[in-house]
């Protein structure tokens, strides 16, 4: 079967573009562990279960990847919520990567605009995220994308042990 014919939504994008499946559990987790590897101090002990669950979460979160001859090069991850004041939908871009050979062709570009999309036919009124100050790249990226960076200052909590 061929993914992208899936959704011609996503297809008109990138010929490669499409929502991931739990068969897709081990491919993204590899991915998650590559984009961890900068970030985190160790790699959590419960990660290839945990993408594997998202990918069959019934909720309302989805994945976006672009593969290319069975291998996934490049993934997004979005949260989807409700916007109570806006009685509407918010996105909530969780993860985003793609595989350090894959890179400058447009695959980032392709899963913004990916999601962008889905977000419209949800008649979704924003879309979030958080960037590390360092990353000049990803900021690069959202900024040509038309995001901006928010005022809000951003809190969390954190149980990992
Ligand atoms: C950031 C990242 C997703 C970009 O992926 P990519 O597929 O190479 O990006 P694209 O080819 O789609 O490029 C889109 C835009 O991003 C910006 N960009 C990409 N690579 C860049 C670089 N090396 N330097 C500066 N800007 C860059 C540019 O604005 C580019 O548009 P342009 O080609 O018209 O100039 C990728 O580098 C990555 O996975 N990094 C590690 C994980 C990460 O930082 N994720 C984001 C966390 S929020």
């Amino acid at each position: 079967m061929d993914p992208a014919a899936e959704d011609p939504l996503l297809a008109r994008l990138h010929p490669a573009l499409r929502l991931g499946r739990p068969a897709d559990g081990p491919a993204v987790a590899r991915l998650v562990a590559e984009l961890g590897a900068a970030e985190w101090a160790s790699q959590p002990p419960r990660l290839q279960a945990g993408i594997c669950r998202f990918l069959a979460w019934p909720g309302p979160a989805f994945t976006l990847l672009i593969e290319d001859e069975g291998f996934v090069l490049a993934f997004v991850m979005v949260q989807r919520m409700c916007a109570p004041a806006e009685d509407g939908v918010q996105l909530c871009i969780d993860d985003l990567y793609v595989s350090p050979a894959a890179r400058g062709r447009g695959l980032a570009r392709a899963l913004v605009a990916g999601v962008k999309a889905v977000g419209a036919r949800l008649d979704c009124c924003y879309i979030y995220l958080h960037v590390r100050a360092d990353n000049h790249v990803a900021q690069q990226l959202y900024a040509s994308e038309d995001f901006e960076p928010a005022p809000d200052l951003l809190y969390d909590w954190c149980n990992f042990s």
